[in-house]
């Protein structure tokens, strides 16, 4: 970690949040140059919440099923999330396609973790998926966040091996090691300013 600034952040979850502390304990670890402003669920009964609370950290909800559409509920996200401050966004979890109603007010600025190498079995369950299919090799992405379904551009990844007798729960836990190993580092090369986007590829500026 090099930029001494640190970034305000919010960090969505939808879930248990797992990744969610491991970020902020990276933070804390000062191993991630962040400003942790907000955790925000889109489910008012997301294990995680409760999590961000023992930690100290400010929480909000908005129920999605109180909005009309994906553009107003991503609006009203956009808002709350600039009423705090925050310039980065890092979704852990999240199981919302964002929309450029939300995305244009954070240009390159949101960032996500999927438990598969993309471009291999994106959207939900990447861990059966990759059991299914039968393959050797899976792990984790951390990509920049665009309109589609984990296809933005690739910033880390890490390979984790598929064992004999793996089902979907041991193969989510090895790749979880992983996610939780590659999710800070990644994010702060993000908020160090480190990365610039060339087509589809996120090269290192040395910084
Ligand atoms: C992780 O596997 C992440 O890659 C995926 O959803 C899961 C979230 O786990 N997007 P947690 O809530 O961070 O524990």
């Amino acid at each position: 970690m090099s930029a001494s600034r640190k970034e305000p952040l919010a960090i969505l979850i939808s879930g248990r949040g797992s990744n969610m502390v491991s970020l902020v304990e990276a933070a804390r670890q000062g191993r991630l140059c962040a400003d942790i402003r907000l955790v925000f669920s889109n489910r008012p009964d997301a294990p995680g919440l409760q999590a961000a609370r023992s930690l100290g950290i400010e929480t909000a909800v908005l129920s999605h099923r109180d909005f009309p559409d994906r553009e107003s509920f991503d609006r009203a996200l956009a808002d709350l999330l600039e009423s705090r401050g925050v310039r980065f966004v890092a979704l852990a979890g999240f199981m919302r396609v964002l929309t450029p109603a939300f995305l244009d007010r954070f240009p390159g600025r949101v960032v996500n973790i999927h438990p598969a190498l993309l471009p291999a079995f994106p959207g939900v369950h990447a861990q059966r998926q990759a059991l299914e299919y039968g393959v050797w090799v899976t792990g984790c992405t951390v990509h920049f966040v665009d309109a589609g379904t984990d296809t933005g551009p690739i910033i880390a990844q890490a390979a984790v091996p598929v064992e004999d007798g793996d089902d979907e729960e041991t193969l989510s836990a090895r790749i979880l090691a992983a996610e939780h190993q590659i999710y800070p580092s990644a994010l702060d090369d993000v908020l160090g300013g480190r990365l610039r986007i060339q087509g589809r590829r996120v090269l290192r500026t040395g910084g």
